[in-house]
């Protein structure tokens, strides 16, 4: 299994003052931070992103969203990473995450759900380089 995920914290959880609270809940999990930035995505970089999803209904408002303020993407390390931290942060419907999990602690709706989590160990890697395509051991 995979060592490694990318998570972003979206504009819902950094504009509530939500960072500081979820990235300790992130490193209690066991997870280390291999890489952190704070950023504000335009609508383009939010749109490569989210590339695999241009196709759906809720696109628009997703980029929307994404864009509405700065997001805080991570590399997250630790074994089965991917799979773990899925169960960390819950499900992506913040009405339907069990208890104790980050989007029942901090989401407000599908789309202000707090956080993103990776769901392959191919996408992480993805999405790893996505933002952070300075790091070469990745
Ligand atoms: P995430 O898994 O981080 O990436 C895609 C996002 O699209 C997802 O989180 C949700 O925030 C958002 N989204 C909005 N509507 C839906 C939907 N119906 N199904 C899945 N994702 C949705």
């Amino acid at each position: 299994m995979g060592k490694i995920t990318l998570t972003i914290l979206k504009p819902d959880a950094v504009a509530n003052g939500h960072t500081g609270k979820i990235i300790d809940h992130i490193l209690q999990a066991g997870f280390k931070i291999r890489a952190m930035k704070l950023i504000q995505l335009d609508e383009n970089t939010a749109g490569n992103f989210y590339d695999i999803h241009r196709e759906r209904p809720f696109f628009k408002d997703l980029v929307s969203f994404m864009t509405s303020g700065p997001v805080v993407p991570m590399v997250l390390e630790k074994e089965n990473a991917v799979a773990d931290f899925r169960e960390v942060i819950g499900a992506t419907d913040p009405t339907k995450a069990a208890p104790g999990t980050i989007r029942n602690l901090y989401a407000k709706s599908i789309d202000a759900n707090a956080v993103h989590g990776s769901d392959s160990d191919e996408n992480a890697l993805r999405e790893s380089r996505f933002f952070f395509s300075e790091l070469e051991e990745i």
